[in-house]
């Protein structure tokens, strides 16, 4: 099966690796490749891979809701676009929780919000995938919220995932072993972004607790990203991925 992955962050270098497992060829585009997906040449040249499957794990990590809105939708357009001109399913990595009302005031989680309804109103049947926070995103928040030697760490309360079994979720459904329309994925136990992070080793960078104020940061304090009892839990623990890692 052909499967192109749109997005070379972690993400898509781990789907990548988990669809050829699968035994799936995969063509993995994004900037770092020559491939940009808000160019004007985008769709032709997304669909001149010819794929049976088009998985969307781009990113652009921003806290203001107009440009997340605006990147995440457009990245969406041309994916959507791309898949109907190729005859391809697309296959959408998005947040666990990540369009409840009381965590539209995070503008990264607005966008999102707005991506899925993208992707939903084609009427293109894509699957949505959402996930809760990898154990990665611990390491990714020291690098976004990075101020000299300081990195922020917003209070979170959230049950995280290893990126490594969201990806095999994601090669599931591409390679149509799954089939509902939405999966949603989180991991075994409840932590802290805060917990996660000063178990890492973190050289050079000093984590400083950070309550994000108002309706959002209640929420994210008082468990809005934390999975419902339906939820499939896939992975490890964080400390048995970190003992992994480390050996
Ligand atoms: N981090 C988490 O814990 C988590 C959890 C659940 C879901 N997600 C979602 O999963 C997706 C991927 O997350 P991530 O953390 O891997 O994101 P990321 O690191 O912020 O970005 C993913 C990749 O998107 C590519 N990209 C950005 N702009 C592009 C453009 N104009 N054209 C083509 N590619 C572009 C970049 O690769 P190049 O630099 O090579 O272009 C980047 O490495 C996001 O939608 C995120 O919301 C993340």
């Amino acid at each position: 099966m052909r499967v192109a992955v749109v997005g070379g962050g972690i993400s898509g270098v781990a789907i990548e690796a988990a669809l050829g497992a699968h035994g799936c060829s995969v063509t993995r585009l994004s900037r770092s490749s020559g491939f940009d997906v808000l160019a004007d040449d985008a769709v032709d040249r997304l669909a001149s891979v010819r794929p049976q499957v088009i998985v969307e794990a781009t990113g652009r990590f921003t806290t203001s809701r107009r440009r997340a809105t605006d990147f995440f939708t457009r990245s969406t357009a041309v994916v959507g676009a791309a898949a109907e001109r190729s005859g391809a399913r697309h296959v959408l990595l998005s947040i666990l929780n990540c369009t409840r009302s009381e965590v539209q005031g995070y503008g990264y989680f607005a966008g999102k919000t707005a991506q899925e309804q993208a992707a939903g109103a084609a009427g293109r049947g894509t699957t949505i995938v959402r996930s809760a926070q990898w154990f990665e995103f611990a390491a990714q928040n020291l690098e976004r919220l990075r101020v000299g030697p300081i990195a922020f760490v917003p209070r979170m309360t959230i049950a995280p995932v290893s990126l490594a079994a969201v990806a095999t979720v994601v090669a599931e459904v591409a390679t149509g072993r799954r089939t509902a329309p939405v999966v949603e994925v989180a991991g075994p136990e409840t932590t802290s972004l805060w917990a996660m992070t000063t178990a890492l080793p973190h050289p050079g960078v000093v984590p400083v607790p950070m309550p994000i104020p108002g309706r959002t940061g209640r929420a994210f304090r008082d468990g809005a990203l934390l999975p419902a009892g339906d939820v499939e839990v896939v992975g490890p623990r964080f400390h048995e991925w970190l003992a992994a890692r480390d050996r």
